[in-house]
């Protein structure tokens, strides 16, 4: 897949050839890769943490929901970091293409607003270049925030009290960007934004986010 100056279209992009296309694309895969490492920083940042020193994590242990995990380039970067990891993503064509590459990974048929997972189960939860296309079939900003709302909700039920969200993805303008930050504030958490060209109005973002203390829902 050659570096588009787009964002992908979802599903279009992403079922059929255009997954192959996705897999094979050495572009891709490196930038996935270094997004999901960036992450994996921003889950310990001290600013998430309140520690002053930052102890090398203990990772092991702790279970990570890669969600949209795509052909799993995300959940190898994880994997490569200690983590026990579960990949979950909505297209099979994608997950299909993660399998293949290893049959040894936990992964999920499933919609990130809808996730089959039970009260806490999560340490902490990661999303690399997905969130984004989570309200892709919703064109009134009244269904919009309602999704993000319930997803926001849910997200909050499946993560443990202590654990952290690190998102990465593409808000189409300054309006959606706001919308997700509102329906992780509302919901019951609180956080910080990068933006690594903090003047281009969309482009990459990241959001790090931990259950808010003292709001009745710990
Ligand atoms: C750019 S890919 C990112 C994939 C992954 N991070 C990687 O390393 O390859 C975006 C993925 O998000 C998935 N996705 C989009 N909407 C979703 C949803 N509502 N639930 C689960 N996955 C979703 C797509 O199917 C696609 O595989």
């Amino acid at each position: 897949m050659p570096r588009k100056k787009q964002l992908p279209i979802f599903p279009y992009d992403f079922i059929n050839e255009k997954a192959d296309e996705y897999e094979k694309s050495k572009w891709m895969e490196r930038n996935q890769k270094r997004a999901t490492q960036l992450a994996v920083q921003y889950l310990f940042d001290t600013k998430l943490t309140n520690e002053k020193e930052k102890e090398p994590p203990f990772t092991e242990s702790l279970l990570v929901l890669d969600l949209g995990c795509g052909t799993g380039f995300s959940t190898e970067v994880l994997i490569n970091n200690g983590f026990k990891v579960i990949g979950i993503d909505i297209l099979p064509d994608m997950l299909l293409k993660a399998r293949l590459k290893n049959a040894n990974i936990d992964l999920i048929l499933a919609d990130i607003n809808y996730l089959p997972m039970r009260h806490k189960i999560a340490d902490h939860l990661i999303s690399i270049s997905s969130y984004n296309f989570i309200i892709h079939d919703k064109d009134q900003n009244r269904e919009r925030i309602k999704l993000l709302n319930s997803t926001a909700q849910s997200l909050h039920n499946i993560l443990k009290n202590k654990g952290h969200i690190v998102i990465e993805f593409y808000p189409k303008d300054d309006q959606e960007l706001q919308m997700v930050i509102e329906s992780f504030i509302h919901n019951g958490f609180e956080g910080y934004m990068v933006k690594n060209k903090p003047n281009q109005k969309s482009g990459q973002t990241f959001l790090l986010l931990r259950k808010r203390v003292g709001n009745g829902k710990l």
